[in-house]
């Protein structure tokens, strides 16, 4: 399977919507979901958007790994169409980083508890409740289906730092939260 090439930040493709795919039978998204699981564990990351890759449909696909997330695992899942909604108020900041913007890592803003749901590739719903890593990685991604990207969720553009930086920001939050 080919790996595909992933657009990034400033590539017009980002920022637009994508379109609902309205077909399932004829095969194309099963090629096409193939080739973006191919890409994203090649690029070793934990979601991937059909925009990222030049395709501007409602596909999106991802997976937790345990060793992320305190032992939490979400197979490799993919959501065609898919539509989420938050479950409670609350919000938790935490460091997260895109594809298609390589090497940064930023602090941003998710609905700690969201609902989603959508088609897998062979037309069955899926319909999930997530918290932490995995709502976060599920609003993250269907952001990319809208055209957002994380930099316009962060609530403090001053967070953005380099991925190899970041032992400089947590000593330094470490410092400020000592008593
Ligand atoms: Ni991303």
């Amino acid at each position: 399977m080919p790996i595909l090439e992933i657009a990034r930040l400033g590539h017009p493709g980002l920022r637009q919507r994508a379109a609902p795919v309205d077909e399932l039978s004829n095969g194309l998204v099963t090629d096409l979901v193939a080739d973006m699981q191919d890409t994203l564990i090649n690029a070793g990351g934990i979601g991937l958007a059909a925009p990222q890759v030049g395709v501007p449909l409602r596909v999106v696909l991802f997976h937790v790994p345990p060793q992320r997330a305190n032992g939490q695992r979400i197979e490799m899942t993919v959501l065609i169409n898919p539509e989420i909604e938050p479950l409670g108020d609350t919000v938790t900041v935490e460091w997260e980083g895109c594809l298609s913007i390589p090497g940064l890592r930023g602090q941003v803003p998710r609905y700690e508890r969201i609902g989603y749901r959508g088609l897998n590739p062979a037309g069955v719903l899926v319909e999930r409740e997530a918290s932490g890593l995995h709502a976060r990685v599920v609003q993250h991604e269907v952001d990319h289906l809208n055209g957002v990207l994380y930099l316009e969720r962060m609530k403090d553009c001053l967070s953005l730092s380099f991925e190899d930086q970041l032992h400089h920001v947590r000593a330094l939050e470490e410092e400020r939260s000592a008593p």
